[in-house]
């Protein structure tokens, strides 16, 4: 018995085969263009993530031959947040508007302004440039000529769900990440449906995680290889998804992923939320929920460094550079990094933040500022996790995953900025894994998705922080976290320029 999970992600999608005793069978990766046609802007074309999905779960039925028929459920995950629009046709009125799109200030603004406190009551969430909800009143004032013919709204891997299965559904994780999402309730908010005009009808129907959604069709069955009539389940967002991945289902459990976005996540066994909505609060794929705080760039930051201006290719030019960073000591002699490369979504929803670096000297080199890159990446993230502890919201260590982690360097740094151990666990192929598992859960091999997670996933690296870097980080992170509010203004005068 196999289980497929597919990870529809923002470069690429990732297609697993995972068995029943939990070992991956086989992975495929396709790739697929992001279009940045305007600064801030980021879109992408359904039809390139469909002919990827479908490539690829071709080539890995082909791959493994003699699979196909003991494939006995799917998973979907994604990129959240994005919103793809259908007409009456099924046709794409127009390109994805993305997660990392950062149009939508004055939409946002708006959302605030307008319903108030009333956001937070309805959907749990403020109002973000990356989410749903800006983007449906954008395309309202700014392209009303589609609004006016939009006959569903879908979010990235429900788009891949339509066309596997032919229905219109979505999960509670990855609805979570709309702004017209009850996540205390579970159901679409219908308070914030009425606000944004939209009717009920345009809208997925909404399944737990593990909950069956529909089959793949006779349709799909000739586009892909797979088996007509095998049941696909709800599935997560990318970040419920990859947590379920790495086994943080239970209160205690958090993880950090070190990969394009860097994200602080924490399991919690009822819906809360914090005054100044300052974390995500959305629903987890085990029933549950879950906060998260979300940085935009953190592994980002690192290509961005080691490929764009140190201008070295492929893994000979990190590994060259992380060795070097490795030899300077903690704190980089008095460098600090604000990783802000791409605006900042937690602590501070900014997207005229910028990336800046702070103390530079004659002593300091090409590895101080590598080590002062992974260092701010941490910081970053130790601000969502010093909001996550004030909400009293335990973590005991944090589950690592995303391609950062492979750095031995890195998990330490985390490990020392944290003051928590950082573990690193059996799988490392994240969502995709997650969502196979959900699949698993959904047709009942599993009897639920901690059951499927106690059973499949362990620790194997454990990296204890160091209590001397303890100190010396603290004293740091005090200066790291006071830097953004000196700058806030001369950034935002910099981005007029
Ligand atoms: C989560 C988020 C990212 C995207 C892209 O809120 O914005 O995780 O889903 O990975």
């Amino acid at each position: 018995m196999f289980f497929l999970g597919i990870d529809l992600g923002t470069s690429s999608v990732k297609i697993l085969l995972l068995a029943n005793d939990g070992k991956v069978l086989q992975t495929v990766t396709k790739d697929y263009p992001v279009y940045y046609p305007k600064p801030g802007w980021a879109e992408q074309n359904p039809e390139d993530w469909w002919d990827a999905t479908r490539k690829g779960i071709r080539e890995i039925l082909d791959m493994t031959a003699g699979t196909a028929q003991e494939v006995k459920g799917i998973g979907l995950s994604g990129q959240m947040h994005g919103m793809v629009l259908l007409d009456q046709e099924d046709r794409v009125l127009m390109p994805a508007l993305l997660w990392c799109d950062q149009r939508t200030q004055d939409e946002c603004d708006e959302l605030t302004e307008q319903l108030g406190f009333k956001l937070s009551e309805y959907t749990g969430n403020k109002a973000l440039a990356g989410f749903t909800a800006p983007k449906v009143l954008w395309v309202r004032r700014n392209r009303p000529e589609i609004y006016r013919r939009i006959a569903h709204v879908l979010l990235p891997k429900d788009y891949i769900r339509w066309r596997l299965t032919g229905d219109y559904a979505t999960d509670v994780s990855d609805a979570s990440g709309t702004l017209f999402f009850d996540v205390a309730r579970r159901e679409w908010s219908r308070e914030m449906l009425v606000f944004l005009g939209l009717s009920e009808q345009v809208l997925p129907t909404c399944y737990e995680s593990y909950e069956i959604t529909g089959h793949v069709s006779k349709q799909a069955n000739a586009e892909t290889g797979l088996c007509a009539g095998i049941p696909v389940v709800g599935g997560g967002g990318d970040q419920a998804s990859g947590a379920v991945g790495t086994g943080v289902v239970a209160a205690g459990g958090a993880s950090v992923a070190l990969g394009t976005s860097g994200v602080v996540f924490a399991c919690q066994e009822n819906y809360s939320v914090d005054k100044e909505n300052r974390l995500h609060s959305f629903c987890h794929a085990n029933g549950k929920w879950h906060v998260m705080g979300v940085m935009l760039s953190a592994a980002s930051c690192l290509k961005w460094w080691v490929e764009e201006v140190c201008q070295l290719d492929g893994s000979a030019g990190y590994t060259a550079l992380l060795e070097e960073a490795a030899a300077v000591p903690p704190g980089s002699e008095g460098l600090v990094f604000l990783p802000y490369l791409l605006g900042e979504r937690t602590p501070y929803s900014d997207p005229y933040a910028r990336g800046t670096f702070v103390g530079l000297t004659m002593t300091h080199t090409r590895k101080h500022m590598t080590r002062a890159i992974l260092e701010g990446v941490a910081f970053g993230l130790r601000d969502s996790l010093e909001i996550i502890r004030q909400q009293h919201i335990p973590v005991d260590e944090v589950r690592v995953s995303g391609g950062g982690a492979k750095s031995v360097l890195w998990r330490q740094i985390l490990a020392d900025i944290l003051g928590l151990p950082v573990c690193l666990v059996n799988s490392v192929e994240g969502p995709a894994f997650g969502a196979a598992i959900l699949a698993a859960v959904g047709v009942g091999a599993f009897e639920g998705v901690e059951k499927a997670c106690s059973a499949i996933i362990r620790t194997v690296e454990q990296t204890e922080p160091l209590t001397a870097n303890i100190a010396k980080y603290n004293e740091l992170y005090a200066i790291y976290h006071r830097l953004y509010g000196t700058l806030r203004q001369t950034f935002r005068e910099l981005g007029k320029i």
